[in-house]
């Protein structure tokens, strides 16, 4: 199963990504954690040090020819040994550091996504294979069709209008995509929170509260993992992964990319 994570910048989507990935792993899943956003702050967030988290793959411009090629690029490239290859061993999961083709600055840009779209697309997995990707903010990178290939979106925001509105758009977009399994995570949410009425918001999956531990960890440590509301924490991911389940496994598949600029 693959996942992704969206939502509005700082609502909590790496924070996510981690919990899932933690938790499927401590099932006996096998985990790929995928970051896929600019800031990479997912290796931090699961408890890697800054020199043991790998360069991303999108700096790797040999590697990204290699696979897709320049100019022509190939839509079906070679992926099915990047995550075992690339990935990092993070907690009892292995982290892939892609990275965001925002931050790949010009040059093999729209190779590097056509690889992370490839990955997502062509990789195949076993029923006890999970690959949880965290996706840049907003809505932007949802226009290159980068997760057409996802089974499920994980959209997550704060209780706030905005947070909120972003969401919405994500599901809207997804959905444009064929991306129609979806769940709303409520981040930070105070008990009995009402969401307002934006059309459109993905079906309420889980609601988790602003973490005492977490607030008291991250000053000084940037890992989200081994906190003292694990239950809490499992719990909420339980729900995700039980709600995402029960939507219908056979949706409609209508990609609808924007092209892809040539870059060189
Ligand atoms: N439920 C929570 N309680 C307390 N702090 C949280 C909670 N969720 C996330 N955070 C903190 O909020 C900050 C932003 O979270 P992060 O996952 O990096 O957001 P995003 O990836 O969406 O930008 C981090 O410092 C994280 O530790
Ligand atoms: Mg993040």
């Amino acid at each position: 199963m693959k996942l992704a994570v969206a939502g509005k910048g700082g609502v909590g989507k790496t924070t996510i990504a981690a919990w899932l990935g933690d938790h499927l792993a401590r099932q006996g899943r096998e985990v790929w954690l995928v970051d896929a956003d600019t800031a990479l702050s997912l290796g931090a967030a699961m408890g890697l040090a800054p020199g043991d988290i790998p360069a991303p793959l999108i700096a790797d411009a040999d590697l990204i020819r290699s696979r897709v090629g320049t100019g022509m690029i190939s839509l079906t490239p070679e992926v099915a040994d990047l995550p075992e290859r690339l990935s990092v061993r993070a907690g009892l999961a292995r982290l892939l550091v892609m990275g965001s083709v925002a931050g790949a600055g010009g040059g093999c840009a729209c190779e590097a996504n056509a690889l992370l779209k490839a990955l997502l697309a062509h990789l195949v997995l076993t029923r006890d294979q999970w690959l949880v990707v965290d996706l840049e903010a907003g809505v932007e990178h949802l226009g290159r069709g980068t997760v057409a290939g996802v089974d499920g979106l994980v959209v997550v925001s704060e209780p706030s209008f905005r947070g909120l509105s972003v969401a919405a758009r994500v599901a809207a977009m997804a959905a444009e995509l064929g991306l129609d399994r979806q769940v709303l995570v409520l981040n930070r949410a105070l008990p009995g929170q009402a969401l307002p009425d934006i059309p459109g918001l993905p079906p309420l999956a889980a609601a988790i509260p602003p973490l005492p531990g977490l607030v008291a960890r991250q000053l000084g440590d940037p890992s989200v993992l081994g906190l003292p509301e694990q239950g809490d924490i499992d719990a909420a991911m339980d729900a995700v992964l039980t709600a995402l389940a029960a939507q219908s496994q056979d949706q409609p598949q209508h990609p609808r990319y924007a092209p892809c600029a040539m870059s060189s």
